[in-house]
């Protein structure tokens, strides 16, 4: 960025002293909004247009406008532009750029219009491309989850609650429960775009204008689905922005709930899984070390995006109606959460393929910890004896199973017939690892073809 050329601002006319320097500096946005500069001219694009079909501009005008705007932009993307801190922002510099190009047209591309309703339709039509871009990475994420739930379906692993050993669950139906998680922050991204969906071009500074603009066609020319009602509300409201961090922070503690699983997991304690080379780093003290460090990052990054949520809310929740400067504010904490969201999304997208699963590991952890005591509790049931009763005699088992350091698949016939009558030989099918699983075979539950079933619905909503 250099100042060397000073240009005059476009707002200098009612003032006697230059800016200080500082404050210049301590203002301005450009140093982080230009990142905003296809959608500003996109938008500056659709308004020409509609000023010319409207005949405020000269057709001619409106081509040179068009021209010198594409002109800039490649300017700017082969880093041919020079950035001015004292045209404060990217709006300023890019019609300031128009201007010394193409001349007294480019004053006139600013006709009805203001910063503050231009501000909010570029961080808009940002936003609702990055979005679109997060759904996708969600959906690269789910199928990598539903290729894994495939191939581990027969996958046995303890379930917990509470961190102790519950019930013995698929894998498979584990990874689809993540699956479902992604899935809801999907369609709230989707809904917090249709909102957000909506054109404040038009409402200029705060009133609107009094040229005839037709911001019907404006909206039409930039995809949104209709102009905003209000003027006052268009040029304020950042609901959207708040929306879309809250989305994103429910996005990222689900990330976060996956990851501490991940870190878990693979810990030799556990050792459930193991996670590639390529997704950890060793220690430079300690040679034996392979930390599961981009899950714990991931889980760290949370933070920061709850964080932004809370900026934005209070960056808001004293702003009187309608533009305040305060709304500069609104795009560091934004870039920040769509640029961390998408590379953990990525991220964990690339690492799910490559966890490898550790299955008698897993299978050794289910045999410990009484994981099958519900099904013979639900067995005695199926004999005729209350649930309440069941649920006693088996507590009575598990104590002396506790006692003995026995499963109690490896108590005797005789041994578990001390404790109810009804107990016969064919208790066993149902105490083992297998049996528990399949026997759960209703919509939603853990037994393995049910989980296929569960895959194959997903595939279906994906494809829809
Ligand atoms: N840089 C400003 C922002 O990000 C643009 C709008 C400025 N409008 C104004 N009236 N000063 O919000």
């Amino acid at each position: 960025m250099s100042d060397s050329h000073a240009p005059t601002k476009p707002w200098s006319g009612r003032f006697n002293e230059p800016t200080d320097a500082f404050v210049e500096a301590f203002t301005a946005s450009v140093g982080f909004d230009r990142r905003l500069y296809q959608y500003d001219i996109q938008g500056s694009i659709a308004h020409a247009t509609m000023l010319a079909r409207q005949g405020i501009l000269s057709d001619s005008e409106r081509d040179a406008i068009v021209h010198g705007l594409k002109q800039i932009r490649k300017r700017i993307e082969q880093g041919d532009f020079t950035w001015s801190v004292s045209l404060e922002d990217v709006h300023m510099n890019v019609e300031s750029a128009l201007t010394e190009a193409i001349g007294d047209a480019g004053k006139k591309l600013h006709t009805g219009r203001s910063r503050n309703d231009q501000v909010a339709t570029d961080i808009r039509l940002w936003l609702r491309d990055e979005i679109e871009q997060i759904r996708d990475a969600i959906l690269r994420l789910q199928t990598a989850l539903l290729d894994k739930a495939e191939l581990e379906a027969d996958t046995i692993l303890p379930g917990f609650t509470h961190l102790q050993t519950a019930q013995p669950l698929s894998f498979g139906h584990h990874m689809m429960a993540w699956f479902e998680m992604l899935e809801r922050d999907r369609e709230r991204l989707a809904d917090c775009n249709r909102r957000l969906n909506v054109m404040p071009l038009g409402a200029a500074a705060l009133a609107g204008t009094t040229y005839p603009i037709d911001r019907h066609m404006t909206a039409e020319l930039l995809g949104f689905s209709r102009p905003a009602e209000n003027s006052l509300d268009a040029v304020s409201d950042r609901d959207f922005a708040i929306e879309f961090s809250a989305a994103a922070s429910i996005l990222m503690m689900h990330l976060s709930r996956f990851s501490e699983e991940l870190i878990i997991w693979s810990s030799a304690q556990f050792g459930f899984i193991e996670l590639s080379d390529s997704f950890c780093t060793g220690s430079s003290i300690m040679p034996q070390k392979k930390n599961p460090d981009v899950p714990e990052l991931i889980r760290g990054k949370s933070g920061r995006i709850f964080g932004h949520l809370i900026a934005l809310l209070t960056l808001m929740k004293s702003q009187p109606l309608a533009y305040n400067k305060d709304n500069q504010e609104d795009k560091e904490p934004l870039f920040d959460s769509v640029d961390n969201v998408k590379g953990s999304l990525k991220v964990f997208a690339d690492m799910v393929p490559a966890i490898n699963c550790r299955k008698e590991a897993m299978r050794q952890a289910t045999m410990q910890g009484f994981a099958t005591a519900t099904d013979l509790a639900d067995y005695l049931v199926r004999k005729g004896i209350p649930f309440r009763d069941a649920h006693e005699v088996v507590g009575r088992a598990v104590a002396f199973g506790v006692a003995e350091g026995r499963d109690l698949s490896q108590m005797k016939l005789q041994e578990l017939q001390r404790f109810s009558s009804e107990i016969e030989a064919d208790v066993f099918d149902i105490l083992t690892l297998e049996g528990s699983l399949a026997a759960r075979d209703h919509i939603g539950g853990t037994a393995p073809n049910q989980v296929r079933r569960a895959i194959a619905r997903a595939r279906e909503r994906l494809a829809s």
